[in-house]
């Protein structure tokens, strides 16, 4: 029955009151295609599933009689001063969600004073995005075989105020996502691929974007594979031999820190570590590459014991109550980053659902937090949680 969580659970009336609400809406604004395509997750959906359910079995425990009459939301990203351990997650193709897309989403960051990761495969340049907000902005990469323009690509977002790079690593080849198969899930626009890709020509190199954007808008290019021409873009153009000695040549191309995504092992964490990285995010895409990899919440403290301090340890997958991302930061993550939840938002109602969404969690969080006697982020321990294994 459990299983049935999260979208049959939610019978709505009038404004919504929490995140889940927030998917129903979206569901009921969005084509079948473009929602199956956000909400979806990797074959049998079962890693999908199990980032939200595995936080149900981890309980909170609370300490009493503590003066709770003030509470300090706020911490600290890679030096920067945010309202809350909240950030979003770099998720693709915000224009199917909203018309403006990303530059909606970064305004509706910078109100909320967190940060963005702006997602590669952003429909919106990161230019534009870089020129409609003051919020603090990161940029995710895959690495194209092409590394000259990856080195591009990376040297513009640094060039443009963005602070981060996060480079995910957790798909090398892209998920099978039945519903876009069944879907015959395809970019609208196509001729317009660029943009979607964050390759749209800034002033230099131009040719060599051009020659690049022609090949991949090649007929022969789309309906490959398994129908989604996503799928199929990312399988001509990424780089599947990447690896850990190539981070050290994405080092020297930037001055940007930079973070890894996509792991979920101490065996990984240990090698982040080494290569000398500014930080890792736990993270199995939400769902949406590896099916039957473990639920995020449920390796965050192998990660953050292998990391021992020396790295901060991110987490994002299935966070979608304040109690959640309460239960994330008791095991060791600095912070959480939500992908679903913001386009949920962002398709139900534009800037103001995206700050909805955040506020809601940021308010359920602050709730968490009295009622279980932290007054602060640094005060939420890993004796404020109780997991399953130690329920046994
Ligand atoms: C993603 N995610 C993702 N990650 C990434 O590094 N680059 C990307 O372009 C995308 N695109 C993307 C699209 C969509 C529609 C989703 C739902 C997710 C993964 C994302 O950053 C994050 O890891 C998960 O979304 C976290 O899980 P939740 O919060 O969606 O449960």
């Amino acid at each position: 029955l459990l299983r049935c969580f999260p979208s049959s659970r939610w019978t709505m009336v009038g404004e919504p009151v929490n995140l889940n609400e927030f998917q129903e809406l979206a569901r009921e604004a969005l084509p079948k295609m473009y929602y199956d395509f956000y909400a979806g997750g990797a074959e049998d959906q079962y890693t999908l599933e199990e980032n939200m359910e595995a936080f149900r079995r981890i309980m909170i425990q609370p300490r009493i009689l503590v003066d709770v009459s003030r509470i300090d939301l706020s911490t600290n990203v890679l030096g920067y001063n945010i309202s809350a351990p909240i950030l979003i997650a770099p998720t693709a193709l915000h224009k199917l969600a909203h018309p403006e897309g990303e530059v909606v989403t970064a305004r509706a960051a910078a109100a909320c004073k967190t940060i963005m990761a702006l997602s590669f495969t952003s429909s919106c340049t990161l230019e534009e995005v870089a020129s409609s907000c003051n919020a603090v902005r990161f940029f995710q990469i895959y690495v194209y075989k092409r590394r000259d323009l990856s080195a591009l690509l990376v040297q513009r977002a640094e060039r443009n105020g963005y602070k981060a790079l996060v480079l995910t690593a957790d798909s090398p080849r892209v998920g099978r996502k039945e519903a876009d198969i069944k879907n015959k899930m395809i970019l609208p626009k196509l001729k317009n691929t660029e943009r979607f890709l964050s390759l749209e020509a800034s002033s230099d190199n131009v040719s060599d974007l051009e020659a690049f954007t022609k090949e991949t808008k090649d007929a022969s290019f789309w309906w490959k594979d398994n129908g989604s021409n996503l799928a199929a873009f990312a399988k001509e153009t990424k780089d599947a031999s990447f690896c850990w000695k190539d981070i050290e040549w994405l080092s020297t191309i930037t001055n940007m820190p930079i973070l890894i995504k996509g792991l979920l092992t101490r065996e990984d964490a240990i090698k982040a570590v080494k290569v000398g990285v500014a930080g890792i995010v736990v993270s199995n895409h939400g769902g949406r590459q590896l099916d039957y990899a473990p639920a995020t919440i449920t390796v965050l403290e192998e990660v953050v014991q292998a990391v021992g301090g020396r790295i901060p340890v991110f987490f994002d997958g299935g966070v979608r109550r304040g109690t959640d991302v309460f239960k994330a930061l008791a095991l060791g993550a600095q912070a959480v980053l939500i992908g679903r939840p913001v386009i949920y938002g962002l398709a139900a109602k534009g800037e103001y659902g995206v700050r909805q969404v955040i506020k809601m969690l940021k308010d359920e969080l602050e709730l968490t937090m009295a009622l279980s006697g932290c007054t602060s982020v640094k005060a939420i321990t890993r004796r404020h949680v109780r997991t399953e294994r130690e329920r046994l």
